[in-house]
């Protein structure tokens, strides 16, 4: 097959590309990086022309509903609008668990993407995944004050992108399935405890706090609006696992 990845260069959306070009598929990478920007008219159809899925992981890094909204809808209206024209028979798509339970504005951007994606009239697949192994890193690197990590009180089940990337191309490779079961990892875990997790397999001894956000999105993410639904389809690799995994300490962090 020949599968276009929006988003191939991220960090789901490069192990998308590695794994559907591993099962012998035609990859092409959209993303600004790779000359393509998607929340402008990228003029796409002829890149589009003989690509037999669109697997969209595309990202904004934004706390803010209206951004998220803007650019999922910019981008979903660009994909869904080359694929029409070039005959692209699926579009799949990857949401997250709970975007409609949890009021986060960046879950804005997700439900708005979902809805845009059902709206149109490419034939699609939806999933919805749980946070991913590497999101602790993002907490680590991103939640500070000052100089102090902290850890939002989170429960989370979260599963490895690499899993996930397999299961969209598994997707891909199917018939157009529309909201397809979520997907999870193996075991919920705290948020806090993956940080510190991440931090000591880096090197670093921080003290890092477990913080519970004020509001209705903090409860959110305390109360277990985040976890998978009994339906959902699990992966294997744990959070452990995934940290085994990983190269000892690349660098020494504070
Ligand atoms: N992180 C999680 O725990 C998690 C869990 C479940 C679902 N998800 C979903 O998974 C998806 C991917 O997340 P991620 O963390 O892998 O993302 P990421 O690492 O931030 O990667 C984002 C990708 O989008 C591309 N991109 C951004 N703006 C673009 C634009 N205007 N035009 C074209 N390409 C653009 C980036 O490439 P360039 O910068 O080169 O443009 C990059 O390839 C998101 O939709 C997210 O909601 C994430």
């Amino acid at each position: 097959m020949r599968i276009a990845v929006a988003g191939g260069t991220g960090h789901v959306g490069t192990h998308v590309a590695e794994q559907a070009r591993v099962r012998g598929h035609e990859v092409i990478v959209l993303a600004r990086s790779a000359g393509v920007d998607l929340a402008a008219d990228a003029g796409l159809t002829e890149t589009l022309r003989g690509v037999d899925a669109v697997i969209d992981v595309v990202n904004v890094t934004t706390l803010d509903a209206d951004e998220a909204v803007r650019f999922f809808e910019a981008t979903t209206h660009t994909l869904l609008a080359a694929e029409r024209e070039a005959g692209v028979g699926h579009h799949v798509a990857l949401s997250i668990v709970g975007v409609d339970r949890a009021p986060y504005g960046y879950y804005a951007g997700k439900l708005a993407q979902e809805r845009a994606i059902a709206r149109g009239d490419v034939p699609w697949t939806v999933v919805r995944a749980t946070q991913f192994h590497e999101f602790a890193e993002q907490i680590y690197e991103r939640a500070k004050i000052g100089p102090v990590h902290v850890a939002p009180m989170m429960r989370t089940q979260p599963i490895a992108a690499r899993e996930v990337a397999a299961h969209l191309v598994t997707l891909a490779e199917g018939a157009p399935a529309g909201r397809a079961p979520d997907l999870a990892g193996p075991r919920e875990e705290r948020l806090a405890d993956m940080v510190r997790g991440f931090a000591r397999k880096n090197g670093s001894r921080a003290w890092i706090p477990a913080v519970p956000l004020p509001g209705p999105s903090g409860r959110a993410q305390r109360d277990g609006s985040l976890l998978p639904g009994p339906g959902a389809l699990l992966g294997t690799q744990t959070y452990a696992e995934w940290l085994t995994s990983l190269p000892a300490q690349q660098r020494r962090r504070r």
